[in-house]
């Protein structure tokens, strides 16, 4: 087995029994109820459900930007779980992309400097050369200088992502990455999101309401009151990557 073989044959992401709790005026609230979940290096997985049904508590915990009140997450085979919030957010810098639905871009930098943000607070070497490139990935080179309020809401998307790619992320977390754009936009982010994970591994976890994002996915977890009642299949598989090796163990 060489070195790539043995990486997918481990898992990129792994979960045990989380749960999540919370307060609310009529009492305690399970939003996030004994979820389990194993996903390996390379794979695409998409999460669906109806609205509330607990998809960003999940992914907000798996990227360890929150904490469970129950269970474990193993992130590249590190329990997360056992971190404080500064090791969690060392590990979230080298090993965690996130896209948030909302883009969460800093309104005082430019295009260019949003992506180069994670790569400096890294400490990464190079950071402006491979934001730069990063951007030209994403096709918005002649964007580059621009404020986030002087792009549209697809653009704002394209940077969210190269910021979310740069650091080439064990696991690349996007929550409705497609949720504000038009159909050919959302096409367009969607073949760049696939073309990360096929030319570089990235494993991704989706949150979507996309039918067509989540049909080129590897499986379909479908949520429904805080747990996951079906793990599927994507339904495309015509995919360049779809006759890759993937080990099952
Ligand atoms: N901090 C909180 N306090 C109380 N309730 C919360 C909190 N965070 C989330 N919830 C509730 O937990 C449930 C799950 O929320 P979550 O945001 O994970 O849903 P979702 O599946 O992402 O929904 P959507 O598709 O609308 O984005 C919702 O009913 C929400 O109101
Ligand atoms: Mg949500």
């Amino acid at each position: 087995m060489n070195t790539s073989e043995i990486k997918k044959s481990k898992s990129a992401l792994k979960a045990l029994q989380l749960s999540k709790q919370v307060s609310s005026p009529e009492g305690t609230l399970t939003i996030l109820d004994h979820v389990s979940l194993d996903v390996r290096h390379g794979e695409s997985i998409a999460i669906v459900g109806a609205s509330g049904a607990g998809k960003s508590t999940l992914l907000g915990l798996l990227a360890g930007l929150d904490v469970p009140s129950e269970g474990k997450i193993w992130l590249d085979d590190v329990e997360i779980t056992e971190m404080d919030e500064d090791g969690r957010a060392a590990l979230r810098a080298n090993n965690v992309g996130f896209v948030f639905q909302s883009f969460h871009l800093v309104s005082s930098l430019t295009a260019l400097e949003n992506v180069m943000l994670p790569l400096e607070l890294a400490g990464a070497a190079h950071a402006a050369e491979a934001a730069l490139e990063a951007i030209r990935t994403v096709g918005l080179e002649r964007r580059k200088g621009h404020y986030p309020h002087q792009l549209s809401g697809g653009e704002k998307q394209r940077v969210a992502i190269a910021r979310a790619f740069v650091v080439e992320p064990t696991v690349l977390f996007a929550d409705e990455p497609t949720g504000n754009l038009d159909n050919r936009t959302g096409d367009t982010v969607i073949d760049l999101l696939f073309r990360l994970n096929s030319e570089t591994q990235t494993t991704l976890v989706l949150v979507t309401h996309d039918l067509n994002l989540a049909a080129r996915c590897d499986r379909v977890l479908h949520m429904e009151a805080g747990r996951i009642e079906k793990d599927s299949p994507g339904a495309t598989k015509d995919r360049a990557d779809s006759g890759r090796d993937r080990t099952i163990d």
